[in-house]
């Protein structure tokens, strides 16, 4: 059992400075809540991926607020210490009221400590207005779940030089409207490690390599357990080891000593 104190931005903010790195795993009810809780998991995210692992759909773009909030609240009320991140769904936060209204929900009805939201310059004024009423915010960059169909699938980004300098440009853009913490989806290594440098707030990475001051997967991928070919930055924890408790302490692990990822999960 787990003798950890409340995670909060601050206890984030000063990992990053003394260079230590914290974990991330996405968690949809109150039950893993717990496990991810009391093994060391710092951050539970709440990812609109639910649409995906738990709902059956091919992208996370039916997901609902309602849905949102249902989940958020069920991993609130099963963490004692992590920090709560829940995702804002397709669309719902498309104008700075509607995502006031709606990061509202997720927090007062939710119970989430901080939201997520995918985009970057474009999100400018969203982001400033959610962070002067006092939300937390964290910037999706790089592969955008929810822009899947305008993408024209899930491809890694920012490798030709134009993209990478865009989304650095959005990472400086997104710290300096007030965000407190990005996420870099499925980015060279190279580059998620000079955004990492460039930014005073944490950087957590998935497919972005080990150099971001966090990482997170998907719980279901990490597990094993998700349908489908697993994506080549994520990792079968629970394989060789004999329960969920096991498998989550050796990612917590992992990532904290570096081992987790190595050149194998990351792209160049
Ligand atoms: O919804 C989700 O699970 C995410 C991950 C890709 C980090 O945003």
């Amino acid at each position: 059992m787990s003798t950890a104190t409340m995670i909060t931005l601050n206890t984030l903010r000063q990992r990053k400075m003394d260079g230590k790195k914290f974990t991330c795993l996405t968690c949809y009810d109150a039950s893993f809540a717990a496990i991810l809780d009391q093994n060391g998991v710092d951050v539970l995210l709440v990812g609109d991926s639910l649409g995906m692992v738990v709902q059956g759909h091919d992208s996370t773009v039916p997901v609902s607020m309602d849905d949102m909030v249902y989940h958020t609240r069920m991993v609130a009320r099963g963490r004692k210490n992590a920090l709560v991140m829940a995702d804002m769904p397709f669309l719902s936060y498309r104008d700075p009221a509607t995502a006031i209204a709606n990061a509202g929900r997720l927090m007062a009805e939710g119970g989430a400590h901080m939201v997520k939201l995918e985009g970057g310059w474009v999100m400018l004024e969203t982001v400033e207005k959610l962070a002067a009423l006092g939300i937390p915010v964290c910037a999706h960059l790089g592969l955008l779940p929810q822009s899947v169909h305008k993408l024209g699938g899930y491809r890694v980004q920012g490798r030709e030089p134009d993209a990478a300098e865009a989304i650095l440009s959005d990472a400086l853009a997104m710290e300096r409207a007030g965000a407190d913490m990005v996420l870099l989806e499925c980015v060279p290594t190279a580059l998620a490690q000079r955004i990492t440098q460039s930014l005073h707030i944490p950087t957590i990475g998935i497919g972005a390599g080990p150099h971001c001051d966090a990482q997170v997967l998907v719980l279901y991928d990490m597990l094993g357990i998700t349908p489908g070919k697993r994506p080549k930055f994520s990792q079968d924890f629970l394989h060789g080891r004999t329960g969920i408790a096991e498998a989550v302490r050796a990612y917590v692990e992992a990532v904290i000593s570096g081992q987790f990822p190595d050149s194998e999960h990351s792209f160049s």
